[in-house]
């Protein structure tokens, strides 16, 4: 039988492009289901040429789960789901490190569809990583220490520069209340696909909770220099109407800033997630997983 979509891998670890699907028209079911395979199977997903209204972005967004908003974020008019993420000369982009999107929430985003409205003409590209690549590369006696452990995450360590600004904390009160210290485990499992996963990034982590500051610290940061190994990423270079759909539950990203002080308009929507569990059965997220509830998100700068 013909597969629904062509898929062309771009890294070893992770990444595909698919063809044979235009995202303007609503999905038939099998496109749906082949799209949602592609994604457990390659983590990150591109689209080029596609010329998607507001309205398509959104439906197709929304086959995935419910959406996200963010209220004092710029959005397209009428369309409180789609935020515009915008730099240019006057306001360069300030997000620079490798980050899973929104990892101090009690539930993390599955992921986010971030579409291309105008690009610069050189640079600009993304980075992704596969967490799932850099867990399977982990020896067994690591991954068998790493197993059951739990880690913090935390607002106010991932928006620390900005609460230093004068006036940020302030501007962030509601956010900071809104957002206490969660806690995560250390392996995550996917909930789709069953792999496990290293869920643990350098912006919002603060320390591994079963271990001393000075243990933790050194976990961490071996943990974050491994997983940033090029061997685990892949790039992606936008042209106006690519689209990259990311699983946020096994990937990191991070934005390349080298194209200042040219303009780059990007349009994306964020669907909510699932609570991270691990593989261990006294897990105690476990529990907790068969509930798809999220907080509100309160926050306009909690797109991270
Ligand atoms: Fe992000």
């Amino acid at each position: 039988m013909r597969p629904v979509l062509r898929v062309t891998r771009i890294s070893e670890a992770l990444g595909a492009e698919i063809e044979g699907v235009d995202l303007s028209c609503p999905l038939e079911p099998e496109v749906h289901r082949a799209v949602e395979g592609a994604l457990a199977e390659h983590e990150v997903l591109f689209f080029r040429d596609q010329d998607l209204s507001p309205e398509a972005h959104r439906a197709f967004a929304r086959l995935f789960g419910p959406l996200q908003t963010h209220p004092a974020y710029p959005h397209v008019p009428g369309f409180p789901e789609l935020t515009i993420l915008e730099s240019d000369r006057e306001n360069p982009s300030k997000i620079e490190k490798w980050h899973t999107d929104m990892t101090f929430r009690q539930c993390p985003p599955l992921g986010s569809i971030l579409r291309a409205r105008i690009v610069p003409e050189t640079g600009g590209d993304t980075l992704w990583m596969s967490l799932s690549a850099a867990y399977d590369a982990l020896s067994p006696a690591m991954r068998e220490f790493l197993d059951g452990l739990r880690a913090e995450h935390s607002f106010e360590h991932g928006f620390r520069e900005s609460l230093a600004e004068p006036g940020g904390r302030e501007r962030l009160a509601e956010a900071l209340s809104a957002n206490p210290p969660v806690e995560h485990p250390v392996i995550r499992v996917h909930p789709v696909s069953g792999r496990r996963s290293l869920f643990v990034n350098s912006l919002f982590t603060t320390r591994i909770l079963e271990l001393n500051q000075e243990e933790s610290d050194a976990v961490l940061a071996f943990l974050c220099s491994h997983m940033e190994r090029d061997e685990f990423a892949c790039r992606f270079a936008w042209r106006a109407g690519s689209v990259a759909f990311w699983d946020n539950r096994c990937t990191q990203h991070r934005p390349i800033n080298d194209y200042w002080p040219a303009q780059r308009r990007m349009e994306r929507i964020t669907i909510d997630g699932d609570r991270p569990y691990g593989a261990r059965k006294n897990d105690e997220t476990q529990s907790a997983n068969s509930s798809r509830s999220v907080p509100p998100s309160s926050d306009a700068t909690a797109s991270r």
